[in-house]
């Protein structure tokens, strides 16, 4: 037996119905904010993710070379590829530019329950805007996509990396060590981050104000700590414009302020987000994002960027979590023919109901009616209908309700009512 790749998986029809119906309704509300769907190729050249990250990316992710040598990827996330997309295509649109897109994406993780090696992302790009306003918006989306589609438990994160810089800047903290620090604040391993700076010789205060600034959620005391450093006070005030708004305009008063974001990736600048579903335990983290620069480095003109991708995955595992209700996929009515001499009606008669947008299936497998409506059940039709000869002599079908067990005779060109 062939199996499936380590990491993948294949989805029945019960849960594509579930899937379905949670991308439909983020893609309703990425529209409702006044976002436009694209979509990217699932692979590309391999030097578009390495361009920012180095070759050190390439273990991370599916790399191969075409029959012509050419070096390509899966895309590990798409909003390099958008960014390729916009540079080549799209710089001439109107700004700001909203995008949104859903895309399989490929990373060489190692597979657990929530992290897989092949894994679908929603996310979006504004292109073109750097307000106060425009990162509020940006950051309730994120929120009310999750919050529509119908989880209860979900926990905001708000964080800004220019901060977290000029804290390295001024403690000259090269980048090599913050490529070992990052993954210690990410994962808030505090203590072995406070070893970790006591071995690059960091004086105690410093290590103390650092541990203090990464473990705040006061404002007030971000500001205390940055005093005199005019850039950071702007990119504060900016912060604290943000929240009041997601507050005051999007109604969103549950997030914490949390220095120590420091995201995955390596394009981001100033402020990041992330969102997580506590009851996903270890791969909680359902949606991150923030302002990056990427136009540049693949041969644009700047503009400022921001944009998140939620985890589509992680996302229904949470919902399911939750125990959410999803609606059920139901046939609308399934069409028995008693013997063989029926099936020409029968299927003329299906065939009527669903170019009436009735969703109609039909027993093509000439079995009784006892079997016949066993299956209907089984398959959740709302009704049966019996098509018999005495029946049909009088341009009539028996209508069987597979709830209650009553059934009517109704004359064909009535039918349609009975799905109204
Ligand atoms: P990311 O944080 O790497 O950001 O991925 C976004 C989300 O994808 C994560 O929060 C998580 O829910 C989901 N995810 C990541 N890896 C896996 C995996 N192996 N299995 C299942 N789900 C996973 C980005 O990708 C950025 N491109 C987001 C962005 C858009 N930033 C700006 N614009």
């Amino acid at each position: 037996m062939i199996k499936k790749p380590r990491g993948t998986r294949d989805f029945t029809s019960e849960e594509m119905q579930k899937r379905a119906y949670v991308e439909g309704r983020i893609r309703q509300t990425f529209m409702n904010f006044g976002y436009r769907e694209i979509e990217t190729p699932t692979f590309e050249n391999l030097e578009l993710f390495t361009a920012k990250s180095g070759d050190t990316i390439i273990e991370e992710l599916y790399s191969f070379k075409d029959k012509s040598d050419r070096k390509l990827a899966l895309r590990p996330e798409l909003t390099a590829p958008v960014i390729r997309f916009y540079v080549e295509k799209l710089q001439m649109k109107p700004k700001p530019l909203k995008l949104f897109y859903f895309g399989n994406c490929y990373r060489y993780d190692r597979p657990q329950k929530g992290r897989y090696r092949e894994f679908k992302q929603a996310g979006c790009e504004i292109i073109g805007v750097d307000t106060p306003e425009a990162y509020a918006e940006l950051i309730a989306l994120a929120y009310k996509i999750l919050e529509e589609v119908g989880l209860k438990n979900i926990k905001l994160s708000i964080g800004n990396l220019s901060i977290l810089s000029k804290f390295y800047e001024k403690l000259k903290i090269t980048k090599d060590k913050q490529k070992y620090l990052n993954p210690l604040i990410d994962k808030n391993l505090f203590n072995d981050l406070k070893s970790a700076l006591r071995d690059f010789n960091i004086s105690e205060q410093e290590v103390k104000n650092f541990l203090e600034l990464l473990q705040t959620s006061d404002i007030k005391k971000i500001y205390a700590y940055l005093k005199g450093d005019g850039e950071l006070k702007e990119e504060l005030d900016k912060l604290q414009k943000i929240m009041n708004l997601l507050k005051n305009s999007f109604d969103i008063k549950n997030f914490d302020l949390k220095m120590s974001i420091v995201r995955g990736l390596d394009y981001y600048t100033g402020i990041v987000f992330e969102i997580e579903a506590p009851v996903l335990g270890a791969e909680k983290q359902l949606c991150g994002g923030g302002a990056y620069e990427l136009i540049g480095l693949l041969g644009g003109t700047d503009t400022s960027t921001a944009g998140f991708a939620i985890g589509f995955d992680r996302a229904i595992l949470a919902l399911e979590s939750e125990g959410y209700n999803f609606p059920v996929e139901k046939l609308d009515g399934y069409v028995v023919p008693v013997n063989a001499n029926m099936l020409v009606d029968s299927l003329k008669i299906a065939q009527m109901l669903r170019e009436k947008n009735v969703k109609i299936d039909v027993d093509l497998m000439r079995r009784g009616i006892g079997n016949s409506l066993k299956y209907a059940s089984s398959i959740r039709a709302s009704k049966a209908i019996i098509i018999g000869p005495k029946e049909i002599e009088k341009n009539s079908v028996t209508v069987r309700d597979m709830k209650t067990g009553k059934q009517k005779i109704v004359k064909i060109k009535d039918i349609d009512k009975e799905f109204a």
